[in-house]
């Protein structure tokens, strides 16, 4: 049966893109009853791996990203959720991992490059930063993953996990399982744009919307927008293409949503005919946005209030979540150094 692996860095609190890029898949998944384990990781350790001098950045974001996942309707009694520093078999793997891939391989993973230009790392990577796919890759195996539901931008490692898991049971022995990304059905919904256009909503760049954001701030946020810039009045024949409202709504808007909120168009498709055609104005457009993104983010805001109330009972879901994942971690971790034959006290394995 199916295992389910994914996870976030404790950077900040989730945003837009991670709702729509896998959070709202993670949830159907876990209510689909179809999976064997659901395990989600918080991953602390891979967000120091490019913020060693931030702690409590990474520290006070865990409560955060905890808070996030259970207001979407992830729920404890379905699916593990786990803090990566706390599974120290995790390091232990991917020390071994490190000996089954090549600096060039790692050199050429387009999402590491991609990450290494933002940070304007130049030659200074952390050699922890640089080598965090294979971490990765561990995190995954150790779970014997087989299914990883996550957005676009993290293809690349799992084709590298890929590589890791067939060169190790070539190597040694058959222990490791190849997993499989599940992106969301929707491609506008695997990489939503930042509001201001830029290709992908990021914290860094400020131009997010938050799963914690008041509706004041949701309201004002989409009012920001980019729009086409050469649709400057309302008779002028716009873009849809580009248009970050118009990717909003192909990632969010049902047909519902005009029945409700906008019944002048049966659907998006005769909404932006008429954005084309001229005469249908920015506004209206961002209002209707708004009133999809407010009757989506409503619900999860207020399940975050109450939860946000008792802490406690957050930490003991993790630390609870931390002690299960730690013993299937320590499962696979046997069984890989008694591949590697590196179990050495085991049966007196090294006297044989
Ligand atoms: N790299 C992921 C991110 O940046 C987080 C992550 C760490 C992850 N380990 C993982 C995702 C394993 C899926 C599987 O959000």
């Amino acid at each position: 049966m199916d295992v389910i692996l994914t996870g976030d860095r404790p950077t900040g609190k989730l945003h837009l893109g991670h709702y729509v890029g896998s959070l709202k898949r993670r949830v159907e998944l876990q209510n689909s009853g179809l999976y064997k384990d659901i395990y989600i990781m918080i991953a602390d350790a891979q967000a120091l791996t490019d913020n060693a001098d931030d702690i409590n950045k990474v520290r006070n974001n865990i409560s955060e990203v905890a808070l996030d996942y259970l207001s979407c309707g992830l729920d404890p009694k379905k699916s593990n959720i786990f803090i990566q520093s706390q599974i120290p078999e995790l390091c232990e793997l991917s020390f071994y991992y490190m000996n089954l891939v090549t600096v060039a391989r790692l050199q050429r993973n387009p999402t590491v490059k991609n990450e290494i230009q933002m940070r304007k790392f130049n030659q200074s990577i952390p050699v922890g930063f640089f080598t965090y796919p294979i971490s990765q890759a561990a995190d995954i195996t150790a779970f014997k993953a087989n299914i990883v539901p996550v957005g676009e931008d993290q293809l690349p490692m799992i084709e590298q996990t890929r590589e890791i898991v067939r060169s190790f049971n070539s190597t040694y022995k058959e222990v490791l399982v190849e997993p499989k990304a599940v992106l969301p059905e929707n491609e506008y919904c695997s990489r939503l744009p930042g509001l201001d256009g830029a290709a992908k909503m990021s914290k860094s760049l400020g131009n997010c919307i938050y799963l914690s954001d008041s509706a004041n701030d949701i309201k004002k946020k989409v009012q920001s927008m980019f729009t086409d810039p050469t649709h400057l009045r309302v008779e002028d024949p716009g873009h849809t293409e580009n248009n970050p409202v118009f990717i909003y709504l192909d990632a969010f808007c049902k047909d519902e949503h005009f029945a409700a909120f906008l019944p002048a168009y049966n659907n998006l498709d005769e909404m932006k005919a008429h954005y084309r055609r001229g005469g249908l104005g920015d506004g209206t457009v961002k209002k209707f946005l708004n009133e999809i993104l407010q009757n989506e983010l409503g619900p999860i805001r207020e399940r975050r209030e109450v939860l946000a109330k008792d802490l406690g009972a957050i930490f003991d879901m993790l630390e609870q979540g931390s002690i299960k994942a730690r013993e299937v971690a320590a499962h696979t971790l046997d069984e890989v150094k008694t591949a590697m034959g590196i179990n050495y006290f085991k049966g007196n394995s090294l006297l044989k």
